[in-house]
């Protein structure tokens, strides 16, 4: 990877190339992420989950987005530095400006907003201020509590037909990309094909043009419970409570 900051224009163009993405919460997780060349650093709103024990992201502030990603763009990564814009801080225009205007003030180049259509407006005015942002389709976190779970998008021709209109809306309106989370593999496929930018798919199959995972369901470290699309399970978690157990174990000593 370039030592250069990675762009939204190279983002762009990373369609097609099966890249990687992986969030970050903090400057030791940042530093570590970006010490393994991964082009695209998302400060997700999925820290409510995994670090600040949430039982999902809807109760992430804005301010607390913004501490974790100050912390986050103090490790300087070479990574492209996303933030996800929280649940309840983008229901209007001016409320979705100030939330993008806070965000890429603590260090984001760009910020992502969960929904398709319904949001184009308050996108388009994030554009027009200057802003880039992500998209975010498919099963949205922040809608959980109406959707009454995690549940898989594209089943049936209705949403299959909503996906895609979605993500041609968001690519009209200027997305640099875009998240498909939980999408029907060959859904997913299809929409990658409709939009000219990058999908970035999780739990969504093979065929988008990114994968991101949540770096601590990655690493086994996540507290309560890793997602079924997550293939490598490292057993990270006992080996850092041996090593814990061993520096009790040595107290007394010396
Ligand atoms: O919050 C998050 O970390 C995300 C990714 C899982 C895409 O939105």
């Amino acid at each position: 990877m370039a030592d250069e900051k990675i762009t939204a224009e190279q983002i762009r163009k990373l369609k097609g190339t099966s890249f990687p993405a992986l969030t970050a919460y903090d400057f030791a997780m940042a530093k570590l992420v970006d010490e393994c060349d991964v082009p695209l650093m998302l400060v997700g709103d999925s820290l409510g989950m995994v670090v600040l024990g949430y039982p999902d992201t809807t109760h992430v502030t804005v301010d607390e987005m913004v501490h974790h990603l100050r912390a986050v763009a103090r490790a300087e990564p070479k990574a492209f530095l996303a933030a996800d814009m929280p649940a309840g801080s983008y229901e209007t225009d001016e409320q979705a400006l100030l939330t993008a205007k806070r965000l890429v003030e603590a260090g984001a180049q760009a910020v992502k907003a969960e929904g398709g259509r319904e949001i184009i407006g308050r996108l388009n005015c994030i554009r027009a201020a200057g802003f880039e942002f992500i998209g975010h389709l498919g099963m949205l976190p922040q809608r959980v509590r109406e959707e009454g779970g995690y549940r898989v998008k594209g089943k049936v021709e209705r949403e299959r037909q909503d996906l895609i209109a979605d993500a041609k809306a968001l690519e009209e309106a200027g997305a640099i990309g875009m998240v498909l989370e939980l999408v029907k593999p060959d859904v997913a496929r299809e929409v990658t094909s409709a939009v000219t930018v990058p999908t970035i798919g999780i739990g969504a199959g093979s065929g988008c043009d990114g994968q991101i995972l949540v770096t601590t369901d990655l690493l086994g470290t996540s507290p309560d419970y890793i997602p079924k699309h997550v293939k490598i399970r490292p057993d990270l978690t006992s080996r850092m409570k041996e090593i814990i157990h061993q520096w009790k174990g040595s107290l007394g000593d010396a």
